[in-house]
């Protein structure tokens, strides 16, 4: 199985986020993408509709898919978990960033397999309220910081990490860890619900091994077209 690193091939940069209802729905979009990329997402969602069994059939293809679940439990549980998902072939799978013992349970469930584990940090949708309300005083990109160290000292691969923060990110966690990205735009695309975008380029520059795009490819006339504008923006920014 191809193993995901942080200097991976330019075509595989590129992770099309499948959020959408259902298996079959996504199975659609991936025939409509065909070419256009070949690493997907699978999230919460999909996985609650029959995306498991399509996370199997997806790799079957020799696609590689990132597992997007957030896991956060008491260790034994998150690595029985892990160890299940690394059964599906998966090449990424996400779990909180925020403690030791679940990062290390993580990185023992995965075992022997090539599936790399993700931290989430802070998730974006936090504020500042918010995280008082958990009783933590650090300011957010500082928290950032010290989870994504936190994550890959204690087995992890690398993180999830806005593009706005990729470069202080890659920083503290060094060349060879996974920065993956979302919240990525062309500069013409809209900008749906989200508001802290940046485009591929300067996601790559900030120091991106990965950037997911959702809504700009899946909801898009010609999908396979739309990945195709993302995949020249990638390999642009790789050759400037
Ligand atoms: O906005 P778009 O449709 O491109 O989102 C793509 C994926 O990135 C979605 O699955 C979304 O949940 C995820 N995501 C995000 N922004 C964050 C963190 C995750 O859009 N800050």
């Amino acid at each position: 199985m191809p193993e995901v690193t942080a200097k991976p091939d330019e075509r595989e940069r590129l992770i099309v986020a499948l959020d959408v209802a259902d298996a079959d729905a996504a199975r659609e979009l991936v025939d409509a993408i065909g070419d256009g990329a070949s690493f997907y997402k699978v999230g919460l969602e999909l996985v609650m509709a029959g995306g498991l069994p399509l996370v199997e059939e997806l790799r079957d293809q020799g696609r590689m898919v990132f597992l997007d679940v957030k896991l956060l439990d008491i260790g034994n549980t998150v690595e029985r978990s892990v160890a299940r998902a690394a059964e599906t072939g998966a090449n990424l799978l996400t779990i909180h960033g925020v403690d030791r013992k679940t990062v290390a349970a993580a990185a023992a469930g995965r075992g022997d397999s090539d599936m790399k584990i993700l931290g989430v940090t802070v998730l974006t949708n936090l504020n500042v309220d918010d995280v008082a309300d958990q009783k933590i005083e650090t300011p957010i990109p500082d928290l950032v910081l010290h989870r994504a160290k936190l994550t890959v000292s204690a087995g992890g691969d690398g993180v999830v990490a806005s593009a706005l923060e990729a470069s202080a990110v890659r920083a503290a966690i060094g060349s060879e860890a996974l920065v993956v990205t979302p919240g990525i735009r062309l500069a013409d695309d809209a900008l749906g619900d989200q508001t802290r975008v940046a485009t591929p380029a300067s996601a790559i520059q900030a120091g991106a091994s990965h950037i997911v795009v959702g809504r700009p490819i899946t909801q898009a006339d010609d999908p396979r077209a739309a990945a195709e504008r993302f995949q020249e923006a990638i390999a642009a920014a790789l050759s400037s």
